[in-house]
């Protein structure tokens, strides 16, 4: 089958068109025959290797790709809760279901976690074979495609949910107006935001904020005052979500922000920064919070019923449709005018691969 492999700790990636298909599954195994897979900035680190791809410890060779959906086509010895021909979206981080914090039932801080496209083959292939625990069964009037993007969107309600913010009535902030910085808007919406500012650079996504009835503004040395001045009544924003992971991002949220204000870290920057905890987490009174992947499965379930119900529309997210030998592009696009980009395997390329 086609698949897109990580052979090595080195920049670059192989396609391969030979890639084998294991015949036989093991206990609690599904095999999935991939409908969609999304791209993310997470697949552009690993194809980079760059400090934050180094930092996950890959276990090489493994295939790419940890947003995915598609149908169950065979299931294991002992499989109890997906069945042959259910819709499943992945979740990407496959708890050990044994450690401490999975015991208390938050499989999400699991120790021994193992992450799907990182230590375990993804979904960049014509099928994957994950443990049972991964598959989240779709409800019916989900597009599968729309269930290769639940995994990412489940970061931004995640995100919202460690916030502690019920985001209603609230003046929200957000960095970064990538896929999750996006879905952070549609949310904030969705609850009730008085006022959605979003600081991004690329215009494309500026627009798409913009359409989603955020205001927006480019980054740079006057950010923070421009949103401390919009914020003006309550003396800044209440809430603030970091989704950029840019060197500096940070600062100007946390300068943005009133007193006693949240700020929450989504994105992964690719190195160590220094903060003024006199300035913000003393005097401002910030509480700072990480915020990383998505409760399993609370975020799920509320994710699944916000779109269900159209509150919140990840379709308008899809910008691009690919092959999976175009992967090299769809890393590409993402840098330039997109938000989602999916890898059809159904989708074939240039020449026919
Ligand atoms: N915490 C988690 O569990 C988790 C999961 C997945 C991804 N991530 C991270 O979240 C971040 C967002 O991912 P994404 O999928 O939305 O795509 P993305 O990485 O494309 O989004 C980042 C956005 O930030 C913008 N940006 C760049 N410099 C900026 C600046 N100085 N100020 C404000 N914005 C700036 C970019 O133009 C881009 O639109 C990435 O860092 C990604 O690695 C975190
Ligand atoms: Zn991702
Ligand atoms: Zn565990």
């Amino acid at each position: 089958m086609r698949a897109i492999v990580k052979t090595g700790p080195t920049a670059g990636f192989e396609y391969r068109t030979d890639q084998e298909e294991r015949a036989s599954l093991a206990p609690g195994e599904v095999r999935v025959i991939v409908a969609a897979a999304s791209v993310c900035g997470t697949d552009r680190e690993l194809v980079n290797y760059t400090p934050a791809a180094e930092a996950f410890g890959l276990a090489f060779p493994v295939t790419l790709g940890h947003e995915v959906s598609g149908t169950v086509a065979e299931v294991g010895a002992a499989v109890r809760n997906v069945r042959v021909g259910d819709r499943v979206a992945l979740e990407s981080h496959i708890a050990c279901e044994t450690c401490y914090h999975c015991r208390l039932g938050q499989g999400h801080n699991c120790l021994n976690m193992k992450l799907l496209g990182l230590h375990l083959d993804g979904g960049f292939a014509e099928q994957t074979i994950v443990p049972e625990q991964a598959c989240y069964v779709l409800p019916d009037s989900v597009p599968l495609e729309v269930g290769a993007l639940f995994e990412s969107a489940g970061v931004a309600v995640h995100a919202m949910l460690r916030s502690g913010h019920l985001l209603g009535g609230e003046s929200v902030l957000i960095a970064g107006g990538g896929p999750i910085g996006l879905v952070l808007v549609q949310l904030a919406q969705a609850f009730g935001a008085r006022q959605v500012v979003v600081v991004e650079p690329n215009p494309y996504r500026r627009t798409l904020a913009e359409k989603w009835g955020a205001k927006t503004i480019e980054p740079g040395p006057d950010a923070a005052d421009w949103c401390r001045q919009d914020s003006a009544d309550r003396g800044g924003f209440d809430v603030g979500f970091d989704c950029s992971g840019a060197p500096g991002a940070l600062d100007t949220l946390l300068h943005a922000l009133r007193r006693e204000a949240t700020a929450v870290c989504v994105g992964l920057p690719n190195q160590a920064y220094s903060l003024d905890i006199t300035r913000h987490v003393i005097k401002q009174g910030l509480t700072l919070k990480g915020s990383f992947g998505r409760s399993l499965w609370a975020t799920w379930d509320r994710l699944a019923a916000l779109v269900a119900s159209g509150r919140l529309d990840l379709s308008a997210l899809i910008s691009q449709r690919l092959s999976l030998a175009e992967f090299s592009d769809a890393v590409d696009l993402l840098s330039g005018d997109a938000a989602k980009v999916l890898l059809v395997p159904t989708v074939h390329g240039p020449f026919g691969t």
